[in-house]
């Protein structure tokens, strides 16, 4: 069997002698140590975590993963629809907001939020019924679906 020479392989920037080879993997642990102080510090509160939780929980409770992939990287059709990546979406966070909480008219996306059109304005409505086309399955608070957008952006979209 043929071996890979990694000094054959300049196009894809590996190292190029086991000398080489140690001190990268030892910066790139360094860095990493560095990164992982850094966000530790800044982000992962015990609160964040707490945050981050609510927002699992609510994506469990709703089954987003049922349409969009267990991680958000988008479904495959069959039993149920095929959603599309949620990492891949180009959506801000106020548009997701208003996305999972009233779902998108004429499409397979429920809207999740309880009160959605009826009591809480949709994409800039006044609160009413709700337009054809759209289904609902009315199951989280407006707390769930901010702790959802939160843990979305921590860990799907972009990811
Ligand atoms: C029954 C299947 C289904 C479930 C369950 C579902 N979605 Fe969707 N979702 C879809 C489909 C289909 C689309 C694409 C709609 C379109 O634009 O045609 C979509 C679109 C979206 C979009 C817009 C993405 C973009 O970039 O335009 C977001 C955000 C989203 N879903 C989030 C969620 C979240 C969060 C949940 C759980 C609360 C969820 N979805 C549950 C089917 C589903």
């Amino acid at each position: 069997m043929a071996r890979v020479n990694l000094v054959d392989l300049p196009q894809l920037g590996l190292p190029r002698d086991r000398r080489h080879r140690a001190g990268w993997r030892t910066s790139h642990a360094a860095c990493a140590a560095a990164w992982f102080g850094v966000a530790f510090s800044g982000a992962a509160s015990a609160q964040d975590a707490a945050r981050l939780a609510a927002g699992e929980a609510a994506w469990d409770k709703a089954g987003c993963l049922q349409c969009h992939g267990s991680t958000g990287e988008g479904g495959v059709g069959g039993e149920f629809p095929a959603g599309p990546s949620l990492r891949k979406t180009g959506l801000d966070r106020a548009a997701l907001v208003e996305a999972i909480s009233c779902g998108l008219p004429g499409t397979q996306m429920p809207g999740w939020l309880d009160g959605a059109y009826t009591q809480r304005s949709c994409y800039g409505f006044p609160p009413g019924p709700p337009p054809e086309g759209a289904t609902l399955t009315p199951v989280l608070s407006a707390d769930e679906v901010e702790a959802l957008v939160d843990y979305l952006l921590a860990k799907i979209v972009g990811r």
